[in-house]
């Protein structure tokens, strides 16, 4: 590196020196030479000094033009900064500033700003890429109205997207035609959006709670045009949600949706036209999976939900992100378990939180919620900020109960609308709407690191008395080593020896309560007394997961216990994987020994009960058999052995498989066939609990069942549980079945993506050289995001055991893909380089050899600021 990149602090934070009230761009639109016009009303920022200059962010802009109030500005009326910038010198106290600059969306490979895919055109702005399209105050807290003309040949694009509502069109000269566009609401550069190219749509529309008619369109390319029906479902049923449950109905007279198959993330809220990765838009039972489908829910409710947590109330700054993401993703948690089972997503979203974010919050980027610095703010779109902050809002909606959080909701967007604003903000409103203090709590913004909360009791038979004594610590982390207690809320309950759940009433109450309650831990160590308990109790604590903290040495007996009697579902979910994981962790220690894993016969129970009423709740059925998975129980060592972890899980795996493979072999037969494909909870849940019997069956050495399946399945999740599970196999059918599903979707992104990642995260010992293979394979890409992390992400994050590899050669490959990338696109680049940052939680010889590639990563010539960042700081 020539030179470090700064860091942006958040105590920096200053007011924009001028405010801009309103935007009128001009498009002329074509792949090599874009050519685009800004006039801004602009007028100094009566909040900020009276000298500050003003500056305008700009990247890989030509200026051709610049003009003040109509005249042209001579060249010494203003700088072009090193960083791309443009100041103006001299600037009056108001104006009309014009520039003319030229841009070329065909090169652009970073994917940030305008760029084309597939011959068609498409923004994404957010964080920092509106300053790519024109010299802007790129930054969230500018708020402009815009006007967005946009030209361009009629035949190569004959359809032309912005923010808003349409507002005229018509004929240009030559070959070419004009739309323009009108977004009422203010709204910051992060939220800007163009689309335009041959485009089809699917149309459908929504009446408002207000009567309000809203034109619905999915944006696709020629031909998939038959997958966007779930999509278009998911909004309405999305729309329909926020209206009932938050009383939030939709502003404007149209809601676009443009799907595009290259793209850094997951989906944009853009205001009005939502720009999604194909990936969460196309759907098809023969292409998509179960999982596919629900992503789709999610994300189309995320999205549309950011309409008004994120876009009418919008962040004052880049490290107010989570104000818009952890409240935006609590919302769309709280839509998908309304649509299905409420504890099987709460499961799946504990289980997903505990696999990508507690590892970060162990690791190197630790950071809280609220970050206090960054160097790349792309490098800040993390689980921390996205899941922990889901997390942090839903303590509070715990805490208050439904009631009292909606008016806190009700009055943050009415105080708050068409406003920059931070996480005080929200929090203040949440506490003047229920009367509770809620200063405390802003801690849980402001202190990364996963806390540990352990318990210990007493029962007093003489006085009937039992003492529940609860404790929290939070390690250190990067640039904090000291830990204040949290604010933690402990949903609980007592249950009885004979399972049955007993009434609670602490000392200094009047009477009991029945069934759940909540026990607010806020210091270092609480004791809570219960009188009137008439015998010694098994508590049950963290009920629903009420917080992100780690429960700590519950006993195994409580966890048998507590998995088959609990009343709260996923208390009981939990108490079998802590209980599995904490034999498995055992087996490992001998494994490392050199002794051979031994088996608990309490496993095999536990799958054969969960089996027998299996058909209550398939879909819970399905993840309470699925074992710890290795991230997990890697994540609960101090040193982890990704080796061992994985003998040990296939071990148990094989062992259950032949153990009670009578009763998987029955089920499995019994849900067979199980008429039409449909896509509603229970079909879902029965799919699940099928495939989750045929990988014991596989796993136990019978490899038949499932090329039986990928021969005969007629969707893609069972096509593809039954291909994952022979790509680890040393089975005849394998090679076979891997060259079949490559011949017959070749032509299709979506599903050739799958087929990278299910070789990608193979268990078997040639994955190395298969991977290094597929890389160099003609359908590997490694321009798009998708292909990219399809096979490098997989292998990296999803392969721990091959990653980890012992030679090293694993996380060279990886270093080799990101050094490749990051001329390419350094923000996907950033984000697969995270697995080398783990490096602390390796064996001595591992984590020298990660550290090495790091050095390697870092040592390259004009890295992107994000790459160096995620390199040096997790060597640091
Ligand atoms: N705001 C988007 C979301 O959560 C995230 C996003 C999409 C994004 N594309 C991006 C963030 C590109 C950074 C860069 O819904
Ligand atoms: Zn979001």
């Amino acid at each position: 590196m020539a030179e470090s990149p700064k860091t942006t602090h958040r105590a920096d934070y200053a007011p924009p020196a001028f405010l801009v009230d309103s935007v009128d761009l001009a498009f002329e639109l074509d792949p090599k030479a874009t050519i685009v016009r800004a006039a801004l009303a602009l007028r100094r920022n009566p909040a900020a000094p009276a000298d500050a200059p003003l500056r305008l962010d700009g990247e890989a802009l030509e200026l051709l033009e610049a003009k003040l109030d109509g005249v042209a500005l001579p060249a010494s009326r203003y700088l072009l900064g090193q960083d791309g910038s443009f100041t103006l010198l001299n600037s009056p106290a108001a104006g009309r500033l014009e520039t003319t600059v030229r841009i070329a969306p065909e090169k652009n490979t970073l994917l940030s700003g305008l760029y084309t895919s597939g011959g068609n055109f498409y923004t994404q702005c957010e964080a920092e890429g509106f300053r790519r399209i024109t010299f802007f105050l790129d930054r969230p807290d500018v708020l402009s109205r815009y006007t967005v003309t946009i030209t361009a040949d009629r035949d190569a694009v004959p359809v032309m997207l912005s923010n808003g509502n349409p507002d005229g069109s018509g004929a240009a000269a030559g070959n070419r035609h004009w739309v323009r566009w009108v977004d009422p609401h203010p709204k910051p550069s992060y939220l800007f959006a163009l689309v335009a190219g041959d485009l089809v749509n699917v149309h459908d529309q929504f009446t408002t709670k207000s009567g309000r008619l809203v034109s619905l369109n999915i944006w696709v390319r020629r031909g998939d045009e038959d997958r966007c029906g779930h999509a278009m479902d998911s909004l309405k049923r999305s729309m329909t949600w926020d209206e009932e449950v938050f009383g939030l109905e939709y502003d404007l007279d149209v809601f676009n949706i443009a799907a595009v198959s290259d793209f850094n993330m997951g989906a944009m809220e853009n205001k009005g036209l939502n720009v999604f990765n194909t990936k969460y838009v196309l759907a098809q039972p023969e292409t998509a999976t179960d999982g596919d489908y629900q992503g789709i829910e999610t994300v189309i409710a995320h999205e549309y939900f950011h309409n008004w947590t994120g876009n009418r109330v919008t962040c004052r700054d880049w490290f107010q992100l989570s104000l818009k993401e952890g409240l935006t993703v609590f919302r769309d948690q709280e839509f998908s378990a309304d649509q299905g089972s409420r504890a099987v997503k709460r499961i799946r979203d504990v289980r997903g939180l505990r696999a990508a974010q507690f590892p970060e919050d162990a690791g190197p980027m630790a950071h809280p919620v609220r970050p206090e610095s960054y160097i790349e703010i792309d490098n800040f779109y993390t689980p921390t900020v996205y899941q922990k902050g889901a997390e942090v809002v839903r303590l509070l909606h715990t805490r208050l109960g439904a009631a009292a959080f909606r008016r806190g909701m009700d009055l943050y967007i009415s105080r708050n609308d068409n406003q920059a604003v931070t996480i005080e903000d929200f929090v203040t409103a949440m506490q003047d709407a229920s009367g509770v203090d809620l200063s405390h709590h802003m801690r849980w913004y402001d202190q990364a690191g996963t806390p540990e909360v352990t318990a210990e009791d007493s029962y007093d038979a003489a006085t009937r008395r039992y003492t529940l004594k609860l404790r929290q610590h939070t390690p250190p982390t990067p640039g904090q080593a000291e830990k204040a207690p949290l604010s933690i809320p402990i949903a609980m309950g007592l249950l009885g020896t004979d399972g049955a759940e007993l009434p609670t009433r602490l000392a200094g109450e009047n009477a009991a309560q029945s069934g759940t309650r909540l026990l607010m831990l806020d210091e270092a160590e609480q004791s809570f007394t219960f009188e009137d308990v008439p015998a010694p109790p098994v508590p049950s604590l963290l009920r629903g997961f009420s917080a992100p903290v780690r429960l700590k040495g519950v006993p195994q007996g409580r966890l048998r216990f507590l998995a088959v009697h609990d009343t709260d579902p996923f208390v009981r979910w939990e108490s079998g994987q802590q209980y599995a994981a904490a034999f498995m962790l055992a087996q490992v220690a001998r494994v490392q020994r050199g002794e051979a894993p031994g088996f608990d016969t309490a496993l095999a129970e536990a799958v054969t009960n969960t089996l027998a009423q299996a058909d209550a709740d398939p879909a819970f059925a399905a993840e309470a058999l699925v074992l710890p998975g290795e991230g997990f129980l890697a994540d609960q060592m101090e040193v982890a052995d990704p080796v061992a972890i994985h003998a040990v899980r296939q071990a148990i795996r094989a062992e259950i498989g032949r153990v009670c493979g009578a009763a998987l072999r029955e089920t499995y037969q019994r849900l067979a066939g199980a008429g039409p494909y449909r896509i509603d909870g229970r079909s879902i849940g029965r799919r699940a609990l099928r495939n989750a019997c045929l990988a014991y069956l596989t796993a136990s050495g019978d490899t038949a069942l499932a090329a039986a399946q990928y021969d005969s399945a007629s969707n893609m999740t069972d096509q593809l549980a039954a291909l994952s599970l022979l790509a680890d196999a040393e089975a005849p059918a394998r090679a076979a079945a891997l060259a079949s599903f490559h011949a017959k979707w070749r032509g299709d992104d979506l599903v050739l993506d799958k087929w990278f990642s299910i070789q990608a995260m193979s268990s078997r010992p040639d994955t190395l050289e298969a991977v290094r293979a597929l890389y160099t394979h003609p359908d590997f890409d490694l321009k798009n995001p998708n292909r990219a992390r399809s096979l490098v992400g997989a292998f990296a994050a999803g392969n721990p055991l091959h990653f980890h590899d012992a030679s090293g050669e694993g996380y060279r490959f990886l270093a080799d893909a990101v050094i490749a990338l990051d001329p390419i696109n350094g923000q996907t680049a950033a984000r697969l380089i995270g697995p080398l940052g783990l490096w602390r939680r390796q064996s001595e010889a591992r984590g020298a050899l990660m550290r090495k590639e790091l050095e390697r990563v870092l040592a390259t010539p004009n890295l992107s600021k994000g790459t160096f960042e995620k390199a040096s700081k997790a060597l640091a």
